[in-house]
This record gives structure tokens, sequence and C-alpha cells, in this order.
């Protein structure tokens, strides 16, 4: 009898190679409660989304400061063109003032812009400022903001899928041969790591169709700031959480703490 006969097949991917380190490389954030802020206070939700567009400001310079090396931000989802339309109009004029005001902060701190989701559905004016932007940020190495607009994870994996097949009937990728690996190439987020740590703010205590398969072994936190009141504090509370959780990708408990002996 083989002396493998019990042994599991192994799934190397899910179990990084070092194992993770106390700050997360990638966060990822759920920016939700632009609505309800302006709502409490009686304004138009419009007002709650411009209070937010400088939380997003204030976040990203205060994510790098604090180690992160990749931070995504769910700015605009495929769903949210069913919004009324001046909802969505206003969304997007904000996108476009965003992008150009933070142009000279993204070149002060050396962070590169990305983005994922289907952004040619974009306003032409938001595409030309998100193209502008991306490329006077492309030689930057401190840090990656990438900004999922129009994004839906379940559009993307379709996206994939057909460029995929569409790689297979191209001879480009063998048939039969697609593995995880494989697959996440095709990926709007391709270029980048999985997230270590996703955070939604306002107190749902869901995912909205974010970042579904690459967030497969990340850690969640749900707080019920609203976005527009989420502060630097509350994202370094964030980061003091994540460090305590022991994030295990399958193994032992005794397993990840001897991965951790060998690295230190
Ligand atoms: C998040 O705030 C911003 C977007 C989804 C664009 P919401 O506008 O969803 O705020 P709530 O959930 O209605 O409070
Ligand atoms: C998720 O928030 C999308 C963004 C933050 C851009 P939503 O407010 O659209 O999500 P649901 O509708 O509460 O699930
Ligand atoms: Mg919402």
């Amino acid at each position: 009898m083989s002396a493998h006969r019990n042994a599991p097949p192994r799934n190397a991917a899910a179990v990084p190679a070092a194992t993770p380190a106390a700050v997360p490389a990638h966060v990822a954030i759920i920016m939700d409660g632009n609505g309800r802020w302006a709502q409490q206070r009686g304004l138009p939700r419009l007002e709650g989304h411009r209070r937010g567009s400088r939380t997003v400001r204030a976040i990203t310079t205060a994510a790098f400061e604090l180690g992160v090396r990749y931070l995504t931000l769910y700015a605009f989802s495929a769903e949210n063109w069913n919004r009324p339309r001046d909802e969505v109009g206003g969304l997007m004029r904000l996108l476009e003032i965003f992008l150009r005001r933070e142009l000279a902060t993204l070149r002060k701190n050396q962070i590169r812009l990305l983005t994922i989701g289907r952004s040619d559905a974009l306003p032409a004016p938001v595409r030309r400022q998100l193209a502008a932007t991306i490329a006077a940020t492309a030689a930057h190495t401190r840090g990656t903001l990438v900004l999922a607009l129009n994004y839906g994870s379940r559009d993307e994996i379709a996206d994939a899928a057909n460029a995929y097949a569409a790689a297979v009937a191209a001879g480009r990728e063998p048939p039969g041969g697609c593995t995880w690996e494989t697959f996440a190439r095709y990926l709007h987020t391709a270029a980048i790591p999985d997230p270590d740590l996703v955070i939604r703010t306002s107190g749902e205590s869901r995912v909205s169709n974010f970042l579904l398969m690459q967030s497969a072994y990340a850690e969640f936190i749900f707080t019920p700031v609203l976005w527009p009141d989420f502060t630097k504090e509350n994202l370094a509370a964030a980061l003091e959480t994540y460090a305590r959780r022991e994030r295990r990708f399958g193994l032992t408990s005794e397993q990840m703490k001897e991965k951790l002996e060998i690295r230190n």
C-alpha cells in the first residue's frame, strides 16, 4: 500500500509562503454609510458622499503611513447604477473631482493608482481623469491605491471566464488545465495581491459583491462607524484587532506557530 494513500491532496495556494505579518499588506474597505450620515443630519445624500470623499483622502494618507502597501476602496458597485439618477450623476462628478485633486497627494506620497471594475462604462470625463491619474502615478512605488469603480465580483469572474476561454481557443492556455492560479491572472485584480483585511463601515454585515474570491482567507472587520465619520484612529484600531487574530489557512494553530518561529 502506498504511504501516500491517506494523504489528502495539498492545496498549497491557500497557505502563503511566509506567515502573515502583523500589519496587513492589503486592506480593502467597503465604504458604506454616506447616505445615512447625511439623512441623520437632515442633509441631502450627496452631502454624505461629499463628506465621504474627504474621508477617502484622509484614510488613503493614513493607511500608507500605518504601513499598508495596498489599499482597495469600494467606491461604486456595479449595482449602484440603479440608484436615483441625480445621486449617480453626483457621485460621478465627485469621483472626477477626487481624481483631479488627489493627484498632488499621490505624487507627494509616491502612491500609484490602479482601478478594478468595468471602468469602460464610466462617463467619459471620469475615464479621462482616471487614465491621466493612473498614467501620472504609474512609476510610484511606496504604495498602491486601488479604486473599485463599477466593480462587481460576479461581473469580474464572468469577464475572467470569457478571457480565459478566449486564451484556450487561441492556444495560449492548455485545454482542461485551469487552476486557481492560472485563472486569477485573468481577474481585474491580476496585478494585486489578495486582501489580508476587509473592513466594512456602517454596521452592515455583508460583502455586497466585493472581492468574493480574493477574500477567501481575508480577515473581516465590521464597524458601526459611518464612512464620513471613519478616522485614522478607527483604522489604526482595526489594524490592532487584525494583529491579534490568528490566520490559519486551514492549518492547525501549532503548525502556524512553527511557521512563525521559522520566520523569526
Ligand atoms: C456608500 O454609502 C457609498 C456608495 C455606495 C456609493 P451609501 O450611499 O451606500 O450610504 P447608505 O448605506 O445609504 O447609508
Ligand atoms: C456597497 O455598498 C458598495 C459600495 C460601498 C460602493 P451598498 O450600500 O451599495 O451595499 P448594499 O446595497 O447595502 O448591499
Ligand atoms: Mg450603503
